[in-house]
Order: C-alpha cells, then sequence, then structure tokens
C-alpha cells in the first residue's frame, strides 16, 4: 500500500518508528513531514496527508500530533477525507467497515507506539463494507463539504420523515 504520513514536531520520534514499521510490512510511505522538533503547525501536515489521498498519490493516511485532535481535524478539512481519531481497535474497525476512513489519526503522546502499531494493522487489514445504508451515510456526510449544503436546513429532511414514519424502529 502507498501511505501518506504525517506529523507535527512533537511527535517527530513516533512518526519517525511508525515509518520504520511501514516499510518493514512492505509499505510505501510518503512522509509529508514534519521532519524534525522545530515548532511548527500540525494543520499544514493533516492537509499535505489529505491531499496526497485525493491527489491519488496514496491509499491511505495516518497522521499523528500530540493528542491527534489537531491534526485529525485539519485532514478532515479536505474534500474527499474521512479521518477518523482513535485510540482503540473496536473504533478503528468501525472507521473502515462502516465509514471507509481514509486516514487514520493517532495521538502520539496520549497512546503508546505498541498500541499504535497495532492501530495500524486493524486499520489496514480491515476492509470497507460497501452496504446500501454505509453508503447512504458516506454520502450524506460527503455533502456536507459541498457549499450549497452548508446552511441547508432541508438536506437531512429526507432521513428524518422516515424517522417520524418509524422506518428506523422497523430496521
Ligand atoms: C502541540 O502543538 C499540540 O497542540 C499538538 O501536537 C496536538 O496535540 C494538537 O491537537
Amino acid at each position: 500500500m502507498k501511505i501518506a504520513l504525517g506529523c507535527d514536531h512533537i511527535v517527530t520520534d513516533t512518526k519517525m518508528n511508525v515509518s520504520k514499521y511501514l516499510k518493514e510490512q512492505g509499505h510505501e510511505v510518503i512522509d509529508v513531514g514534519t521532519y524534525d522538533f522545530t515548532r511548527t503547525h500540525y494543520p499544514i501536515y493533516g492537509k499535505k496527508v489529505g491531499e496526497e489521498i485525493v491527489n491519488g498519490n496514496a491509499d491511505i493516511g495516518i497522521c499523528i500530533c500530540g493528542t491527534g485532535v489537531g491534526i485529525t481535524n485539519a485532514a478532515n478539512k479536505v474534500p474527499g477525507i474521512r479521518a477518523a481519531l482513535v485510540k482503540d481497535i473496536v473504533t478503528v474497525k468501525y472507521a473502515r467497515e462502516q465509514l471507509n476512513a481514509n486516514v487514520l489519526g493517532l495521538g502520539g503522546r496520549i497512546v503508546g507506539e505498541l498500541l499504535i502499531y497495532d492501530l495500524i494493522d486493524a486499520f489496514i487489514n480491515t476492509k470497507y463494507k460497501p452496504l446500501e445504508q454505509n453508503e447512504q451515510l458516506i454520502k450524506k456526510i460527503s455533502q456536507l463539504e459541498n457549499e450549497k449544503h452548508t446552511n441547508n436546513n432541508h438536506l437531512f429532511d429526507e432521513l428524518l420523515e422516515k424517522w417520524e414514519n418509524g422506518f428506523y424502529q422497523s430496521h
């Protein structure tokens, strides 16, 4: 797999270990930085990871900052990116199977490196299930990227109507 990998200066050492781990597993790593411990800003690298995927250079991405919150948020602002900040295997599997997440977000100062490797393995090895309900949910999330839907109070009308008519109680 081609994997885009980015971090901020707080966790460059963790990122370097992750890069080595991925290469040992036979993956190609596109390291978008940062490359040292000089203070920088995580949005730069979240954006870069996302862009490598939507531009077709990478299959998936991994972004790491201290907590993972900032860089995962930044990656999620790139249209087409579904980044999931995780620290447990159950959430990783959900993110891949149902959300078709294409970026794994990690808090390098929160999660230990051994667990990080397990989370990465689970992210890589879990496949998306293209069920109708998953496709619909992903489509709805993608629609939120579209400016014309940002302030559209009717975007979820069809779903709300189904809910009121009892559709979800019987499914
Ligand atoms: C440091 O910039 C720290 O705020 C960052 O690594 C991260 O934890 C943000 O979510």
